[in-house]
């Protein structure tokens, strides 16, 4: 069974929708750096509790988002100067500590968030240059041993179809799991453009299966150039239906979650001013052509 999930932002109209529409949450920004350590060896983890509680009382799973990434870092870690033997601590104490906080709550972690550049070479981040690549599977083994039932996740974007940024992923994953570290799943973010989706996705999701890792879409969402319109409407809820399709088409693949509910809280219009819509319900809450796409597409499986 495909779990369809969504993300969530901390206000109980949204809550309530969520849990009538979604076996799954990921809380989009509560697990972050700078909102679960913004002090040092201080952490915070109000907003994504209420997000796990309300979760658990609906029986609604929750994915971790996440460990290790380059963005949304507190000031304190992002402008220190650090060795890398203290920078290595840092890393694993944030794991230990919000690991085990969270420990046997969540479904899955998103451990590692987006370490490559496109074109596959390694993403230049406080991480990578300071420690050095092991900082993945320092990651892995930090994050098995203090949650040892959570499925372990690398996770990152433009990675839907067969290209230099995915190709680093699978050596990364086949080089991680010759050495034994403990790698479950390879999270497909999934942040597409109507009408230009990769024709290659079941053969992607094929070959990561095909090296005993899970898969999951993790952060789907279609934008379109504004106005939207009929037309891209219906193009959208065919892209939406390829993508739920070559999920659900591989065993491997376990869960789809998309980035928001309804397009009025979604991220791309602050990032992509002139594109948006990229969502299954509009901004009136209504469900679009998209939505009835992606639920006829898990009916069918
Ligand atoms: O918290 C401040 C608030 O105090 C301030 O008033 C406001 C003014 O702009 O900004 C708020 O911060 C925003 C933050 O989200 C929290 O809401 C940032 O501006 C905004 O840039 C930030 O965007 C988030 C983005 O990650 C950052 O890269 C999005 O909400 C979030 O959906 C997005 O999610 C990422 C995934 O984690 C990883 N993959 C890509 C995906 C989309 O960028």
């Amino acid at each position: 069974m495909v779990l369809l999930g969504n993300i969530l932002v901390l206000i109980d109209t949204v809550l309530l929708f969520s849990s009538k529409e979604f076996g799954m949450i990921t809380p989009e920004n509560y697990q972050k750096w700078f909102a679960t350590e913004p002090v040092r060896n201080q952490f915070n983890f109000t907003g994504a509790d209420y997000i796990v509680k309300w979760a658990h009382k609906n029986g609604q799973a929750v994915r971790g988002h996440n460990f290790v990434w380059h963005s949304q870092l507190p000031d304190w870690l992002n402008n220190g100067t650090w060795d890398k033997k203290t920078l290595n601590s840092i890393m694993v104490n944030h794991i230990v500590k919000m690991g085990s906080h969270f420990r046997g709550k969540l479904y899955a972690w998103d451990v590692v968030n987006e370490p490559y550049n496109d074109d596959g070479t390694w993403r230049s981040t406080i991480w990578h240059d300071i420690i050095g690549p092991e900082f993945i599977s320092t990651a892995l083994t930090t994050a098995h041993a203090v949650d040892p039932f959570a499925k372990l996740y690398i996770n990152d974007y433009n990675v839907e179809g067969v290209n230099a940024k995915s190709d680093a992923h699978y050596n990364l994953a086949k080089s991680l799991l010759k050495k034994h570290v403990p790698y479950h799943g390879f999270g497909i973010q999934g942040h597409l453009v109507v009408a230009q989706l990769p024709k290659d996705i079941p053969q992607n999701i094929a070959r990561f299966a095909g090296l005993g890792l899970e898969v999951a879409i993790t952060e789907l969402d279609i934008r379109m150039d504004l106005p939207n319109n009929a037309k891209n409407a219906t193009l959208q809820a065919n892209d939406y239906k390829t993508v739920v399709n070559a999920c659900v088409d591989n065993r491997a693949c376990v869960g789809i979650t998309v980035w928001e509910t309804s397009d009025d809280y979604s991220w791309i219009p602050g990032v992509f001013p002139t594109q948006g819509d990229a969502l299954l319900f509009d901004t009136n809450k209504d469900p679009k052509p998209a939505y009835y796409a992606v639920a006829d597409a898990l009916k069918a499986a």
